[in-house]
């Protein structure tokens, strides 16, 4: 009996549990109903009375070691396991979440729409699938013309009548058939055109163009609008020119050239030493296009403009490559929030 309760004496106090999980086994073991301390009491009740009084003392002795050992044990395991064991502080305030940022082409397109919303234009949104009527026969591009290779064209399927929008004056045109003058839309949007993708130019992108029609509308103020639209996006010192240039739907047409905001006009490499920076296209709204539409061209005239919204972000910020539009890396993307 001497010889088991030493045993058990020494097991207790040499036991090293390997996870939390051995110290509750190693109780059962101990002290359990049916541990080995309780077969020891059954054995302490059938030896000779006179060596009662020494095993009972060595046997309370062994069972509040024991006891002992294993609370402590226990203890130092909870302390350690406690930050993912334990439900921790329930009273702390919960950590922020990181909210993320606004990315450049929306802050620009939001800009670009309010600057027009504060002229007194809506936004009309149209589909990206379109077909060939909205995109390119209503805008007074004829079946075989030459123009239509300008805008090179994701045909969806064999059907060249259903296309994706190479620009968004598709939207115009639904607009013009919806709508009686006098009319005033802003019209933003994703695009696609067959190009190889380089620094300057990708397959998908945006652009807002806008139009308006009412009586008497005139090319003064189509460059009135427009030279507004510059001051508002690239400052007050923003001036405009106006380059003739070629479109199936406006006649006259015209390209929009900004100051170069960099160089404040004198010539740098942004704006290849010219001191302009081409920004969008524009012209009066061909009649063909407002009779196409159910629109009386002998009352009504009107103009429309269309630009680039990686373009002008590009120009507004110095950015050099248009890719990093696309690549959605946060490191770029989170220096624009709090530019606007
Ligand atoms: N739709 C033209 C383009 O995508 C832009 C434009 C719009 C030009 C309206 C003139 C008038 O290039």
């Amino acid at each position: 009996m001497n010889e088991k309760i030493n045993d058990l004496l020494k097991r207790v106090e040499e036991f090293s549990p390997k996870a939390a999980a051995d110290i509750e086994e190693f109780r059962i073991k101990v002290l359990g109903k049916k541990g080995e301390l309780n077969a020891l009491l059954e054995e302490f009740r059938n030896i000779a009375p006179e060596k009662k009084r020494e095993f009972g003392q060595k046997i309370n002795t062994l069972k509040s070691r024991a006891l002992e050992r294993i609370n402590s044990l226990k203890e130092e395991y909870l302390n350690q396991c406690a930050p993912s064991e334990s439900a921790g502080d329930m009273t702390r305030p919960a950590s922020a979440e990181e909210l993320g940022s606004r990315h450049p082409i929306s802050l620009v397109k939001n800009q670009i729409t309010d600057i027009f919303g504060r002229l007194g234009y809506t936004v009309a949104e149209g589909p990206e699938i379109e077909d060939d009527w909205h995109v390119f026969s209503a805008l007074n591009f004829p079946p075989e013309h030459p123009a239509r290779d300008m805008q090179d064209t994701f045909f969806i399927e064999k059907n060249p009548d259903i296309l994706l929008r190479t620009h968004t004056s598709s939207i115009q045109v639904r607009t013009m058939e919806r709508q009686k003058p006098p009319i005033r839309v802003i019209c933003p949007g994703r695009v696609f055109r067959n190009e190889a993708i380089s620094y300057r130019a990708h397959c998908i992108f945006h652009q807002v163009e806008g139009l308006y029609i009412d009586e008497n509308v005139s090319f003064a103020d189509m460059k009135q609008s427009i030279l507004y639209f510059a001051k508002e996006m690239f400052g007050e010192n923003a001036t405009i020119r106006m380059r003739p240039s070629y479109f199936p739907f406006t006649e006259p047409s015209a390209e929009v050239d900004v100051s170069c905001n960099l160089c404040g006009g004198k010539g740098c490499n942004v704006c290849k030493g010219t001191g302009w920076l081409e920004i969008m296209g524009c012209g009066m709204v061909d009649p063909n296009v407002l009779e196409a539409s159910g629109i009386d061209s002998k009352k009504y005239s009107g103009f429309a403009f269309g630009m680039g919204v990686e373009r002008i972000a590009m120009l507004k910020y110095g950015v050099k490559d248009l890719r990093l539009y696309f690549e959605n890396d946060i490191r770029f993307l989170h220096q624009f929030d709090s530019a606007l």
